[in-house]
């Protein structure tokens, strides 16, 4: 509970930081996406969801929609929040959507309550706690957008429905209005292009599998993990079915998919005079598994075909009239011509409004980012001006390290939505920055003649960092920056239900360093050693004070014993141990290195036998403690969605390539690593004990190490371990308390002293990755 007083001081901040807001609505264009709903089912969908989360205590809550209220402020999503008589709370939104962003908000603010991808802390007190006058607070955008297409594929392609009902309720939680609704779509495509005279075989080796549909759908992949059996594409409608009809019942405006331009092959054999373009291959793969066909959108087929797959589409799915599709990700357009750009955003765009004159066409910005070179100025004027004014809505994707808003005058008058990306591949890992996301959606906001119609959440993975995404949903209904360590104070206070000095000391050295990356550019891949493949060449630099997560670590530990039993807390406390023994493995990386470059065979041995030997045994005892650190579990899923043998064996050859060898032969390897229990001991501890065994026997017989030989080696690992069948436990084993207390004994003391003598150099601008995409020498 919070100490007496505190909930008084909050209501009051809060009060504080809001006053009504008239702006007039910003794009008349986007005046038509607005919940369908009624007011009243919204209302009652509020009230199930608060049900499902805090049971019989849900009817101490009376929920209402009133749409007038949002006219009354500005066309922008409002609450107000009051006490009713028999101490009960009274909610009002102006869509379920704020209603339900209005409960939560009370939740954590009032009753010290937390909902996260790692656990909830709901202990709510009894009565409910009161409010003095009414709580109204106005967001100053009127979209709060969330997913990256990567999402799709990356976190949420092995999910049934009770887990996306969970995350539909975080949404609504969390204030998002602007989700991406993108499953189901491929059955869709499948009866356009059977319709259009292709066979079953034409589109087999055209979808990839379900791990890979991201990429598919981008013009990146084709084939590569698939075929698509038949029963995937019930399954998905069913949910997307599902997925819809929930979206639409709080409120949120659901996005879905439009025709980008990419075609089977076999298109061609059907209408051999389209302009079919064979794209160079993507990122490290050959043409095998890609070099999409991508048919021209000024060709009158990509009309026609565009136009069947809408009409399909919203036959099926229904419509809110924004639709994603993202031609040029990462692939050079044919020409960089001006009035080539244009011509094609306006044909692809023309083919939305042909099935939707209604049409608002939402693109994601990375493209920009990603190929600087290609898109200068005139590039992007070009693109985004072949769509009227207002009738895009551009996703500003990365934009709390390289936004892209500011260089091109505000998307040159194209509403953008200011997105934190935050996460790449799914990747475990603390990482935020936070500094960077309390002050960028503000700046934005104010710059001059600013388009920005919203804020949004891009990451290309989840179930990771719950705190960050806490932290910018909430920035998004605020009219101004956070005190950030009052913030995180609270924060943890009400994840773990209580205030210790420890944790909340701990939580305060995390949000001033680990949290608080501050080097431009850069891009949050988990650059640790220990989830890539050894070299004798890795780097080590992290872009925070080591100390200072040891240091975390400690307060957390010594702080454990009690709280073992919350949730929230078992989950951080592994966390953070993981990511200390995730430091601690560049250390004995350095050490083995330094050994193996001196000749010394008995120090190369202590080093590699503790970390092989001792480290990374620990480290997968200690996830496989955690239900939400399990190998077990994502290949369970995957698994469990399959009708018989056959099909289970390809989703899991899905699910098991993906976070290694992302593709056939490494193409994109350790892109998607993933700290598991069962991948600690089975992939990257069979990888180490590979190359310390490799560099002892250099030293013995006086030979260099060669790179090469030892990378045809550990492939026969990599691929070994996507192909071994053995199963994982999808439950927890051992007690991490016991194992914490043994690691942390074990650890801690050695790692620090290293520390303090080892020469560690923070990341500099110039090394970080992306610096090196933008700016290659
Ligand atoms: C909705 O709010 C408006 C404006 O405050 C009010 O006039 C109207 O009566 C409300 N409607 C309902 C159903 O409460
Ligand atoms: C589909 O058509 C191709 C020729 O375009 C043919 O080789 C293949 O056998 C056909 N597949 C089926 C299932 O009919
Ligand atoms: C292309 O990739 C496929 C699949 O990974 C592989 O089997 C084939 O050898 C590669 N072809 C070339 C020419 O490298
Ligand atoms: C075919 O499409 C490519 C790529 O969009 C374009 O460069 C080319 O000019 C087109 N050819 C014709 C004849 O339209
Ligand atoms: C903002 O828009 C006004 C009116 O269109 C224009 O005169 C002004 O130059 C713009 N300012 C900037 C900084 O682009
Ligand atoms: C993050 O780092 C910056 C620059 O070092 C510093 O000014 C700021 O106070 C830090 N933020 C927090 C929350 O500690
Ligand atoms: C790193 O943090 C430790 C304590 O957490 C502090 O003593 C040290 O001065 C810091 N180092 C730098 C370079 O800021």
């Amino acid at each position: 509970m919070l100490p007496s007083g505190m909930s008084r001081v909050l209501s009051i901040t809060i009060l504080i930081s809001l006053y009504i807001f008239a702006a007039e609505c910003k794009f008349e264009t986007l005046a038509h996406l607005r919940p369908q709903a009624t007011d009243d089912s919204q209302a009652r969908a509020v009230g199930d969801l608060l049900q499902r989360l805090i049971g019989a205590r849900a009817n101490e809550f009376i929920v209402v929609v009133n749409r007038s209220l949002g006219l009354a402020n500005g066309d922008l999503d409002t609450y107000e929040l009051r006490s009713a008589r028999n101490e009960m709370i009274s909610v009002t939104g102006n869509t379920g959507v704020a209603a339900a962003t209005g409960i939560y908000n009370y939740l954590k603010y009032f009753c010290n309550c937390h909902v996260s991808w790692s656990g909830d802390q709901l202990r709510v007190p009894s009565p409910l706690p009161s409010i003095t006058g009414v709580l109204k607070i106005t967001t100053p955008n009127r979209f709060r957008y969330y997913q990256n297409v990567c999402t799709q594929s990356y976190s949420m392609v092995w999910w049934d429905w009770e887990r996306w009902e969970r995350e539909i309720d975080w949404m609504a939680l969390n204030g998002i209005n602007l989700p991406l609704a993108f499953s189901g779509q491929e059955a869709i495509w499948q009866e356009v292009y059977l319709s259009l005279g292709l066979n079953q075989s034409d589109i087999d080796s055209f979808f990839t599998g379900p791990a890979f549909l991201a990429w598919g759908r981008m013009s990146n992949l084709h084939g590569w993990g698939g075929p698509l059996p038949q029963s995937w594409h019930l399954k998905q409608l069913y949910l997307q079915y599902k997925i819809l009809d929930r979206m639409r019942s709080l409120g949120m405006i659901p996005v879905l998919p439009a025709f980008a331009g990419q075609v089977p092959e076999a298109i061609s054999k059907i209408y051999p005079k389209a302009n079919v373009t064979k794209l160079d291959p993507w990122s490290h793969f050959n043409c095998t598994y890609s070099c999409a066909y991508l048919l021209d959108p000024r060709d009158p087929l990509f009309q026609h075909i565009g136009t069947l797959f809408m009409t399909q589409l919203v036959r099926q799915f229904g419509t809110d009239h924004v639709y994603n599709a993202d031609t040029f990700n990462e692939m050079t357009p044919a020409s960089s011509e001006p009035a080539y750009l244009s011509s094609i955003s306006a044909a692809v765009f023309s083919a939305m409004t042909s099935a939707d004159p209604q049409a608002v066409w939402l693109m994601q910005g990375w493209l920009f980012v990603h190929q600087p070179t290609f898109w200068r100025p005139p590039q992007i004027k070009a693109l985004l001006g072949g769509v009227p004014l207002g009738r895009m809505i551009v996703l500003d994707l990365i934009a709390e390290s390289n936004p892209m808003y500011s260089s091109t005058q505000s998307f040159y008058g194209q509403p953008f939505i200011w997105c934190m990306l935050h996460n790449f591949g799914g990747n475990s890992g603390l990482f935020g920055t936070v500094e960077s996301i309390n002050r960028g959606p503000f700046e934005a906001l104010s710059f001059p003649n600013s388009t920005m119609v919203g804020t949004g959440l891009t990451p290309e993975g989840i179930e990771q960092n719950p705190v960050v995404y806490e932290l910018m949903s909430e920035l998004a209904w605020r009219r101004e920056p956070v005190n950030l360590q009052k913030w995180v104070s609270l924060y943890s206070a009400r994840r773990y239900g209580s205030r210790d000095e420890n944790v909340a000391a701990a939580w305060s050295l995390l949000f001033r360093s680990i949290y608080n990356c501050t080097v431009p550019f850069y891009k949050n891949h988990n650059h640790s050693p220990l989830v890539h493949r050894p070299s004798l060449r890795m780097n080590t630099d992290v872009w925070y004070n080591r100390s200072d997560l040891f240091e975390a670590w400690r307060l957390m530990y010594i702080a454990a014993k009690p709280l073992m039993s919350v949730e929230t807390f078992k989950h951080d406390l592994v966390d953070v141990t993981r990511e200390a023994l995730q430091l601690a493995v560049s250390e004995y990386y350095l050490e083995i290195r330094k050994a193996f470059q001196k000749h010394l065979l008995s120090e190369l041995l202590t080093a590699g036998g503790v970390l092989v030997y001792d480290l990374l045994p620990e480290l997968d005892r200690l996830l496989s403690s955690e239900s939400r650190f399990l190998l077990g579990v994502w290949l369970e899923q995957a698994r469990s969605l399959a009708l018989d043998e056959r099909e289970a064996s390809l989703y899991e050859m899905n699910a098991r390539n993906q976070i290694t060898l992302w593709g056939p032969e490494g193409n994109i390897l350790d892109y998607a690593s993933k700290e598991w229990g069962g991948l600690i001991g089975d992939y990257y501890s069979q990888r180490w004990s590979l190359f310390v065994t490799t560099l002892v026997k250099c030293v013995d017989r006086g030979s260099p190490f060669k790179q090469d030989a030892f990378n045809r080696d550990v492939f026969k690992v990599e691929k070994g371990f996507v192909y071994n069948q053995r199963r994982y436990p999808s439950k927890p084993t051992g007690d991490t308390y016991e194992i914490a207390t043994r690691v942390f004994l074990k650890y801690y003391r050695p790692i620090m002293k290293k520390l303090s003598t080892a020469c560690h150099s923070v990341i500099s601008l110039e090394e970080s990755p992306i610096f090196q995409d933008l700016f290659p020498q």
